[in-house]
């Protein structure tokens, strides 16, 4: 095989295997390789898979098969991500023409694989080095406005369901100095926003640069002090790991947006403790009182599985009943997927398909009514958008509220600038709104 001068790298999970991607494209541009629009135009196509439910994992074994040219040759196709990390030498033993195959932690080396591929090898690594792949990547690229950033991998919670703590592996955080400097990288690069991600991220801790021993809050409280960022974020959290520090820091924070992603799971206390989640509907709720009495605009979303092995009606009904508490503006719901290995799907009393589907349509509408009352709410008032992109008719551009919601605004404002608007009209997914005036943000020193 040719030395691959062009890649395409396809996304198919979570934010992290997003971020994933991009580190990867890093690397691959400072070998020397471009990136091509299209995996079909490309000469390395790496699918970066998501194992998370049956449907995200069989995704991959169709799109190989499409890799195909039609003079019936083919890209060199590596398979990385957490179906990689799962299946690992099974996957080109079912799709042949696959020739590398590396896990979530291995991807730094994925040139090295590329060159075993090269001499007609199946190249595979999915080891979970002890050191960290961070160290191993090149420096930071020109981001978007809104740029993601690894702070915590892996998970050691162990839902019955879950099959991360098997593909991330044990949960790890990346030291204070690295992650501050990357953000100073993105934000001089051009991000405005930074989400920081991990599996748990608000499990994550480590110490400053002063040696004190510092949670997520102390992390966000740093990067509040960088001159040029506008927004911070954070994603995915766990309702156990949200400590005093960071509730107050959605009080105190003035870069910290009024936004948090808490998965429950299921509203029945019986089911969760089968999740092994760890909390239960009541301690949830407290949480949620404690964060909104120190931020009352705060907007909540979540993540609900329906048909988990053995949910009655009842249960079901306490799934909606905790919905209709804490009122999310925005919500991810999914049919609960048996994966292999995990303990939940060994589990008897699976519910039947047509049950789960009947299920979900209900929590769905039931969701939807709620995000859609949550955006009118926003009608009248006067908030900050920050702009990431054009809009589809001329003049229109397309940014985010602080609740992140996409907002539609006629605006000379470009990409990356921060303005006040109006909010006028409000749909399911978006909203319309009105410039008012266009505040200057401040420059990347
Ligand atoms: N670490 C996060 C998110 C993990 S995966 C958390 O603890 O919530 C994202 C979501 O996928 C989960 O919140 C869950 O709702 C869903 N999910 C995970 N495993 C699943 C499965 N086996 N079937 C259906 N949904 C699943
Ligand atoms: Fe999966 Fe549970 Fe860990 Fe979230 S907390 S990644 S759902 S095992
Ligand atoms: Fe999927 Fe792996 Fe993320 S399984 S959800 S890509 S951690």
């Amino acid at each position: 095989m040719d030395n691959p001068r062009t890649f395409h790298v396809k996304s198919f999970g979570c934010q992290m295997n997003v971020y994933d991607g991009e580190r990867m494209s890093e690397l691959l541009q400072a070998e020397g390789m471009t990136a091509a629009a299209e995996g079909s135009d490309a000469d390395l196509v790496v699918l970066n898979t998501c194992h998370i439910r049956e449907r995200a994992s069989e995704k991959v074994y169709s799109d190989i098969g499409r890799l195909r040219r039609d003079d019936g040759s083919r890209p060199m196709i590596a398979v990385a991500g957490c179906v990689a990390q799962a299946e690992g030498a099974e996957i080109p033993r079912r799709a042949p023409a696959v020739d590398i195959v590396v896990g979530p932690q291995a991807y730094h080396r994925l040139p090295e694989l590329v060159r075993k591929a090269r001499g007609g090898e199946k190249a595979l690594d999915t080891d979970m080095p002890l050191q960290s792949k961070f160290g191993a990547l090149p420096a930071r690229r020109r981001q978007g406005t809104s740029a993601f950033l690894t702070v915590q991998e892996g998970c050691d919670k162990f839902c019955t369901y879950c099959v991360v703590p098997y593909t991330r592996g044990a949960e790890v955080s990346r030291g204070w100095a690295a992650i501050v400097d990357e953000a100073k990288a993105l934000v001089d690069g051009g991000a405005r926003e930074i989400t920081l991600l991990g599996q748990n991220v608000n499990a994550w801790e480590g110490e400053d640069e002063r040696g004190r021993l510092q949670g997520l809050d102390g992390l966000i409280r740093a990067l509040d002090a960088l001159p040029g960022l506008e927004r911070i974020r954070y994603t995915t959290s766990h309702p156990n790991d949200m400590r005093e520090g960071l509730i107050r820091a959605h009080a105190e924070v003035a870069k910290l947006m009024p936004y948090l992603h808490l998965p429950v799971q299921s509203g029945s206390s019986r089911i969760l403790k089968a999740m092994n989640r760890s909390h239960t509907a009541e301690s949830y709720l407290d949480v949620i009182s404690r964060v909104r009495a120190a931020r009352p605009d705060i907007a909540i979303s979540g993540d609900f599985i329906v048909g988990f092995p053995g949910e009655t009606e009842a249960d079901f009904e306490d799934t909606l009943k905790i919905v209709a508490a804490v009122n999310y503006a925005q919500a991810y719901s999914f049919k609960y997927s048996p994966r292999p290995g995990t303990p939940a799907a060994a589990m008897n009393e699976q519910v039947p398909a047509e049950m789960m589907d009947e299920r979900l349509q209900r929590l769905q509408a039931l969701l939807s009514e709620r995000s859609l009352a949550f955006n009118r709410a926003t009608i009248g008032k006067r908030t900050s958008v920050l702009i990431e992109r054009q809009g589809r008719r001329p003049g229109q551009m397309l940014g985010k509220s602080p609740w992140l919601q996409s907002v539609h605004v006629e605006t000379e404002a470009k990409i990356g600038e921060v303005i006040e608007v109006e909010i006028e009209g409000a749909l399911p997914n978006s909203l319309a709104g009105r410039m008012l005036t266009l505040t200057p943000t401040a420059v990347a020193a």
